[in-house]
């Protein structure tokens, strides 16, 4: 009789893409705990677009990983962030979504704060406090840095954290092209979609940060099905690039198929098409030119998608286009929130903005085609990696190295380490490697 070695795997250094060298990083909640320490206390998180609280006093509650926030906008017009716990025993301070408000009360025993975050009254202060123990200044709720980007609402609670525009690094080139179509600027349509999945954080994430991989196979039935007009027919052909940064952001980028009638930015309203490439470079108009759809991560856990090409398979449909932006929020080791924010130009005729709006709910919402499909792998993947044996398993993550893609393209536009490949997972590789790095650094 032979025994054999049960094979542990995975103990290499990434150069044959084996960075998930176990599965702990999904499943262990120390891991976990330790990712929240040193990666999302340490980094930009996405809060929301400036457009959801537009007047003084509107508020929307939110999380930066596990700590609930209030993103609210005070009676001068400035945005803050503030720790949704108030400073006498921590009760949850507001426990709305949104609303609008000069005040919050604590439920508790009252204490009452600006919506600048300010402790302004203190029930029976003058009886109970002595001013050698107590003063109001020291209990404001704890304000996160705040970086507004296009509307898009950042915040952090380091300080020293170098600017959110640099954290972008090359990415910020695309987004920014992304941006500039709407000389006018961008708001969000409806509120955010917001739901539970059964799955690290780190899933979702993955997959809209580079996986086009996944379409052929897990999206299957909706090609199959004709469900997304003439791209039905072309995933298997379609060409793209794709760019991983050393920030772990990404992009990917899957060319358009187009008729030789179409016209370039199709999606979007005819009689704006002037104003699209007014605000743009030439460069950026390349870019954009070549991209029917672009998505990416914002290391560590938001994301963005930009569809201009499907349709809903009825030909009598026209064609639209959306851009979201996502949010994948950890709650714990296992269970993650999904928020997805639907942007649109903010001068955009009203019919088309829903339009959009309604081409992203029906495709990629929370409860849309495309997210059903990657939920149920989502959570297989988190139900079976918690087995003592499968979580000692290696992810293989290879996809890329070494492979000689063709540019099918004269000249890419754009800054940064952009590979011709549609297929790829050096963002993924990414993504891991920096995860690694800063939760082995803080530890
Ligand atoms: S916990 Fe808020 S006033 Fe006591
Ligand atoms: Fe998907």
């Amino acid at each position: 009789m032979t025994t054999t070695t049960p094979d542990l795997g995975g103990n290499g250094d990434g150069a044959r893409g084996d960075v998930v060298r176990d599965r702990a990083m999904f499943v262990d909640p120390e891991w976990f705990a330790k990712e929240l320490e040193h990666v999302f206390a340490h980094s930009w998180l996405l809060i929301g677009h400036d457009s959801e609280v537009p007047n003084a006093g509107d508020y929307v509650t939110r999380r930066m990983g596990t700590d609930p926030v209030i993103l609210v906008r005070d009676e001068s017009g400035d945005l803050y962030v503030l720790l949704n716990s108030c400073q006498h025993r921590g009760t949850q301070l507001c426990k709305a979504s949104f609303g609008n408000t000069a005040h919050f009360r604590c439920g508790y025993h009252g204490w009452l704060y600006g919506n600048d975050g300010r402790l302004k009254g203190v029930p029976s202060v003058k009886k109970v406090y002595a001013d050698e123990y107590f003063a109001k200044e020291d209990c404001t709720l704890p304000r996160a840095r705040v970086a507004l980007y296009h509307g898009l609402v950042y915040a952090t609670w380091d300080e020293q954290l170098a600017p959110f525009e640099d954290s972008l690094g090359d990415l910020r080139w695309y987004l920014d092209a992304l941006f500039d179509i709407a000389p006018g600027g961008w708001e969000v349509f409806g509120p955010p979609a917001r739901y539970l999945m059964q799955g690290n954080w780190k899933l979702p994430v993955d997959n809209l940060g580079m996986d086009g991989y996944h379409l052929a196979t897990a999206h299957k039935t909706m090609y199959e099905a004709g469900f997304l007009g003439r791209a039905s027919t072309t995933e298997s052909v379609v060409q793209g690039h794709t760019m991983a940064t050393p920030e772990a952001n990404t992009l990917r980028v899957v060319h358009p198929i187009l008729d030789a009638d179409d016209p370039l930015y199709f999606g979007f309203p005819e009689d704006r098409w002037p104003s699209i490439t007014e605000g743009l470079t030439a460069d950026q108009r390349e870019f954009l030119d070549s991209s029917a759809v672009v998505h990416g991560q914002v290391f560590p856990n938001s994301g963005y998608i930009k569809v201009a090409l499907f349709t809903s398979g009825d030909p009598r449909d026209k064609q639209t286009a959306f851009l979201q932006w996502r949010l994948y929020n950890p709650i714990d080791v296992n269970t993650t929130e999904g928020v997805h924010w639907c942007l649109v130009p903010r001068d955009y005729p009203d019919e088309w903005k829903r339009e959009s709006y309604k081409f992203a709910t029906r495709t990629h919402s929370g409860g849309a085609v495309f997210e059903g499909d990657d939920l149920e792998n989502f959570s297989r993947i988190q139900h079976v990696s918690v087995g003592t044996r499968t979580r000692r398993t290696p992810w293989n993550l290879s996809i890329g190295l070494g492979v000689e893609a063709e540019d099918h393209m004269k000249r890419w536009p754009g800054p940064g380490p952009v590979e011709p490949k549609n297929y790829n997972e050096a963002g993924n590789r990414a993504l891991y490697s920096r995860l690694r790095t800063m939760v082995e650094a803080g530890a």
